[in-house]
């Protein structure tokens, strides 16, 4: 690695981040069946039909995956509940299996000197609540609140920090207009309401929690930068739009109370009455800002419907995500957010990271385009604190290979590579080049 932790803050925190869903095995423990479940039942949703039923099996492995964090130095692990796991139907009886799982995970993590920051809810829906609508149906804030109140009155006294919601545009954008994730929706109607619905919730969960005492709680937002295909002003026009919906509708509700006006002119019209007044629990006061950060798009206007724009191929170097590598727009994403949104409150980094074709060869897994892609990012994470922005960690995503949702378990995120066969965990080069930045 290029840097160390010396070259950062003395307090800052060096992180590495995981899911539910992707790594714990949804088949173990009692959980309830989920929307990614049936998602990935239906031909055509997921890569090979994959689904998380066993993942990395790190519901039994837990021990000896945070011994690999412990063992590398990181200070935090993001880790994230699943609400099917605790509630099964979403709403009433508890499964006490797995709360008791989530408590031995915590005390895990305290046992090696990790501070535990917990993401709520990251994706996967219970059923029973996507019978109901799950992110279109106003309620859901008032489930949500629930559960985070059964999660956190247990484990609320040991967490360092909390998020309610992991990335609201994936929740909803993503998942209600383009379909690519659980529900798999096409509809701009459930589109608005999600958006809207989520903010709710993740205010809902905010008071909750600060009716439960607890402090150091954010929102994590996943940011990707827009650049115009050209200088046009139809192209600068789209990609504004684009920035609107992917970040800046987030951003801004939770922030300054308000949506983007370029957005609303199409959006406005399929918005859930009264969203106006929903403003003071969305926009509760937060302690951190996370944001999570891979790429950028490139905009180009369209003919049709709106929104009227397309992503087109831009030229820079890409992941095996076929996610251009873009560092200079976590720079400007932590200076805008700063200037604009989050102002005096911390940032984090709470994900970055690319997937990469890994595989082990003679025992070993060389992935030095990850530890230049890591480096990059570092750089361009000091480039912003070096102007004064008030970044107080990072966190690499991700621990495990795992289940990455619509393309199952052919993207590999890791720092540790996964057999899933064997379920064989192989540290990678950027694990060990990771481990040597890290030490004190
Ligand atoms: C983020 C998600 C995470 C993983 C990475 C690659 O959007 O939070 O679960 O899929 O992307």
């Amino acid at each position: 690695m290029q840097y160390s932790r010396s070259d950062f803050p003395e307090e800052f925190l060096f992180g590495v981040a995981t899911s539910s869903y992707q790594i714990e095995g949804h088949k173990f423990g009692g959980a309830g069946e989920t929307h990614w479940d049936t998602f990935a039942r239906t031909p055509g949703n997921v890569v090979r039909n994959e689904d998380g039923a066993v993942a990395c099996d790190h519901y039994h492995r837990y021990a000896e995956d945070l011994d690999l964090v412990q063992a590398a130095g990181f200070d935090a692990y993001r880790f994230s509940t699943s609400w099917a796991r605790v509630m099964p139907e979403g709403r009433g009886h508890v499964n006490q299996e797995g709360l008791d799982y989530y408590d031995r995970l915590t005390d895990a993590m305290l046992e090696r000197g990790l501070k535990p920051c917990a993401t709520l809810y990251h994706w996967e829906l219970p059923s029973a609540l996507a019978d109901l609508g799950g992110w279109t149906n106003r309620d859901i804030a008032s489930w949500f609140g629930d559960f985070t109140e059964v999660v956190m009155s247990r484990l609320g006294d040991r967490m360092h920090s909390v998020a309610p919601i992991n990335e609201p545009w994936c929740v909803s954008w993503l998942s209600h207009f383009l379909g690519q994730h659980a529900p798999g929706k096409r509809d701009i109607r459930a589109t608005a309401r999600a958006m809207h619905h989520v903010l709710l919730a993740h205010g809902t969960a905010i008071q909750t929690m600060r009716g439960l005492g607890m402090s150091n709680l954010g929102c994590v937002f996943n940011c990707e930068w827009a650049t115009p295909v050209d200088e046009s002003k139809a192209a600068r026009e789209a990609a504004d739009l684009y920035d609107a919906y992917y970040n800046r509708f987030f951003l801004g509700g939770v922030f300054n109370k308000e949506y983007p006006e370029n957005l609303m002119r199409g959006l406005g019209p399929h918005m859930p009455k009264g969203w106006q007044d929903d403003f003071d629990v969305i926009g509760e006061k937060l302690d951190w800002c996370g944001i999570n950060y891979y790429t950028r798009s490139v905009i180009a206007p369209e003919q049709g419907a709106w929104p009227n724009l397309t992503t087109v191929e831009g030229p820079l170097a890409k992941t095996q995500m076929d996610w251009e590598i873009y560092p200079q727009g976590l720079t400007d994403f932590i200076l805008r957010t700063w200037k604009e949104y989050s102002r005096e409150v911390p940032i984090y980094i709470t994900e970055n990271g690319m997937a990469n074709a890994d595989s082990v060869v003679g025992g070993e897994v060389i992935d030095s385009e990850r530890t230049s892609y890591l480096n990059q990012h570092l750089a361009a994470v000091k480039a912003a604190i070096d102007q004064g922005a008030p970044v107080k960690g990072y966190f690499a995503w991700s621990l495990l290979d795992n289940y990455e949702w619509s393309l199952g378990y052919e993207k590999r995120f890791g720092l540790v590579h996964v057999d899933f066969e064997t379920q064989v965990r192989t540290p990678k080069d950027s694990y060990n080049r990771l481990k040597v930045a890290l030490a004190r």
